[in-house]
């Protein structure tokens, strides 16, 4: 569970676009648990020399950081501010902070990965649907759930999916936000969370990148989460599971082995379900969904490009779609008389785009399915 490349990787570019745009305050979470990823990565680190340029690196980004805060505080208007204002700012702040959505995702949209639908009927949905049913045969209904698999694989979109098949409502939370800049209120804020979670008969709480709620060592940041994963924790163990009220913790990563071990724990994040790279069957319809509605030649072969595909997330089709239309869009607009997407432009962007998750990545992956 030792701080991977990957999740520093992701953190610091993050940080690095964030602050590209001017938005000091959505980079600092992210430059600190970069720079703490890297503190982790660098105390593992056998060679000498590279621990030493990996701390460097790591103080940079803290300095990053600070940097942040204080253009944040200039662009802010530049004098110290009060206290009491600055509550008053936090106040309104939680309140943007809870971001509720009614999500419009049916499980009809998502190609495929019917084993995955089924096992969150059975988990999610009909317990709620049939809370009789339910409390007769002792099927727990609600609590905390783990989406775990590849990148673009449709864990986003599962969770709204589920909200939306349950007419519930979506609050949606990162751990770098609760990193970000409410030190000391942010255990306020994760109450504030529940508890309007609470107040609706059905809601689903969204964590992406779950496996970023570590409770870290050092500064003052880290005590933060210390604080603060404890009681999310108790928080969905005191979910009254009750199959008239539907209340859900959805946690999604793509990082399962970066998880606290303590959140795995019975209560918890208990029902953890996989979600794989499509099949052959399912990148056949995920084909169909994203080139069905575009000109297409005679000569295209949806089965034979699913065929060709093994190895490509949900997203990566997409993308190759994408990719595809572009080519006779370009050249149309280039004065050409329009042409529909053809076999060829097809085979040449797959030869292009070579699939974004590696075998090895999916080996790790299925290892850890095997070992939880
Ligand atoms: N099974 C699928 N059916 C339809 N579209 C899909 C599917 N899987 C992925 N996609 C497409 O890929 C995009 C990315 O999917 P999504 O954001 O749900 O992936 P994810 O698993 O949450 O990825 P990450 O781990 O990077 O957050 C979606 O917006 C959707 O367009
Ligand atoms: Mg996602």
């Amino acid at each position: 569970m030792a701080a991977t490349f990957a999740t520093f990787k992701r953190l610091k570019d993050k940080g690095l676009a964030a602050l590209q745009q001017g938005d000091y305050v959505g980079a600092r979470p992210y430059l600190i648990q970069a720079a703490e990823c890297m503190i982790e990565i660098a105390e593992e680190n056998k060679d000498a020399k590279q621990r030493e340029e990996q701390g460097a690196y790591a103080r940079e980004l803290m300095d990053l950081a600070k940097d942040c805060d204080r253009r944040a505080a200039r662009g802010g208007g530049g004098a110290r501010r009060d206290r009491a204002r600055e509550d008053d700012e936090n106040q309104s702040k939680a309140e943007d902070w809870i971001v509720r959505e009614k999500p419009t995702i049916h499980f009809d949209d998502i190609a495929g990965l019917d084993e995955v639908k089924d096992e969150i009927r059975l988990k999610m949905l009909y317990p709620f649907q049939h809370p009789e049913l339910a409390q007769r045969y002792g099927i727990s209904v609600g609590g905390g759930v783990l989406l775990y698999g590849p990148p673009g694989t449709g864990k986003t979109m599962f969770a709204k999916a589920i909200a939306c098949e349950l007419d519930a409502t979506m609050f949606v939370i990162s751990p770098a936000q609760i990193m970000s800049k409410w030190v000391g209120e942010a255990e306020q804020n994760v109450r504030k969370l529940f508890d309007a979670a609470k107040a609706e008969s059905k809601s689903v709480i969204f964590m992406d990148e779950v496996e970023a709620l570590v409770p870290r060592r050092r500064d003052q940041q880290s005590t933060v989460m210390q604080r603060v994963v404890p009681q999310i924790l108790q928080e969905i163990e005191g979910f009254d599971r009750q199959a008239d009220r539907a209340l859900l913790f959805l946690g999604a990563t793509n990082e399962p082995w970066g998880l606290d071990p303590a959140m795995l724990r019975p209560g918890r994040l208990d029902a953890k379900i996989y979600v794989p790279l499509p099949d052959a069957t399912a990148r056949f319809k995920l084909f169909e969904l994203y080139l069905g509605k575009r000109p297409l030649a005679d000569d295209v072969n949806l089965a034979q490009l699913a065929e060709k595909t093994a190895g490509y997330s949900g997203a990566d089709i997409k993308a190759l779609a994408e990719r595809a239309a572009s080519r006779p869009f370009l050249e149309s607009v280039a004065g050409s008389e329009p042409r529909s997407i053809s076999m060829a432009d097809l085979t040449a962007v797959i030869a292009e785009l070579p699939p974004s998750v590696s075998s090895k990545d999916v080996e790790k992956f299925e290892r850890w399915a095997g070992e939880t």
